[in-house]
């Protein structure tokens, strides 16, 4: 059924626009009922490398108040073999599913993909974004062509819908437009930010890792700024992330220019942020005299 709040996002027909985002929770089955039982849209699976990583030695994760979270969990998961089952429990509940996939390399992207894919996943994201694991993530996906060679291996291979999620970096809209050419169907923006504490009593970086990733309420501006930008000279399918607490924060990367929002280190506080989001959104269509959320999407470029 179309309510006001369904939403078409990169080939993936949500019923709402909240979903989760990869990292925090979803790396077993049993993260997979504990987001569905939150009322997500669609369940994002924590990011899966072909093979099984330990991550960083502790510590790996620090809370900074009022601030956000610093981590740096290295991609610790538990390799491609837990995909079908991470897809079947996520199927059983009724969740369309899908797979974070991390890779050094074009061909370990695809490896995980194709899996997804088989086990019957809705759609793939691809992490070109993850700050603090050396050959990963953002060391890739700063580089145009680089993240142009994974998105292109991936979307010429598989059927379903390759989301590519990226990161703060200098080159983004050159980045966001070099995926899309390269079958990208949507956009994930933004992963967590490079940042770093140090222990003043010590002198020493609190982190195993010295950098992590920044997320939560900090980078939130930093989000909106990047999703209006990318929208403003590309229109693509945009799923906004970084730092939504509230319906407010969801609704302002909606307005910038996303068709859906995740949400991440809010779900350490905050279980059921997904009903007050959508309490929100409803209020704020009927605010604007608008028929559905979708009227609401890059509303910010108005003229
Ligand atoms: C503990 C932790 C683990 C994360 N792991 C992943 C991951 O595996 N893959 C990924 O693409 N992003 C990962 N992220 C980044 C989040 O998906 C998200 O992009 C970021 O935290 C910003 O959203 P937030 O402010 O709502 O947390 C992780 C974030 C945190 C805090």
């Amino acid at each position: 059924m179309v309510s006001k709040l369904s939403v078409r996002v990169a080939g993936l027909h949500l019923e709402h626009p909240v979903m989760n985002a990869s990292g925090i929770l979803g790396a077993t089955p049993e993260h997979i009922e504990r987001l569905a039982s939150y009322g997500f849209s669609a369940i994002v699976t924590k990011t899966i490398t072909p093979q099984p990583r330990e991550g960083n030695p502790p510590p790996i994760i620090v809370e900074i108040p009022n601030i956000g979270l610093l981590n740096a969990v290295g991609l610790a998961n538990p390799g491609k073999n837990i995909v079908p089952k991470l897809v079947e429990v996520s199927k059983r509940l009724g969740k369309p599913i899908v797979i974070s996939v991390g890779g050094s390399t074009p061909s370990e992207f695809l490896e995980v993909a194709s899996i997804a894919e088989e086990a019957g996943a809705d759609a793939i994201e691809l992490n070109l974004s993850c700050p603090h694991a050396k050959g990963y993530g953002i060391e890739i996906g700063s580089d145009p062509y680089q993240s142009y060679e994974v998105v292109k291996t991936v979307a010429n291979s598989v059927k379903i819908p390759t989301i590519a999620k990226l990161g703060l970096c200098d080159r983004i809209v050159e980045v966001a437009s070099k995926v899309l050419e390269a079958g990208a169907k949507g956009l994930t923006l933004i992963n967590t930010v490079r940042a770093m504490v140090i222990d003043v009593m010590t002198a020493r970086p609190v982190l195993s890792n010295v950098f992590g990733g920044l997320s939560g309420p900090a980078i939130h501006p930093i989000a909106v700024r990047v999703v209006y930008e990318v929208y403003r000279e590309l229109r693509p399918e945009i799923i906004g992330c970084g730092g939504v607490v509230d319906w407010v924060t969801a609704a302002e990367l909606i307005l910038a220019g996303a068709r859906a929002v995740q949400v991440g280190t809010a779900l350490m506080w905050k279980e059921n942020i997904v009903y007050d989001v959508l309490i929100g959104l409803r209020r704020l269509i009927e605010h604007f005299g608008v028929r559905s959320i979708e009227d609401l999407v890059g509303y910010s470029h108005r003229v």
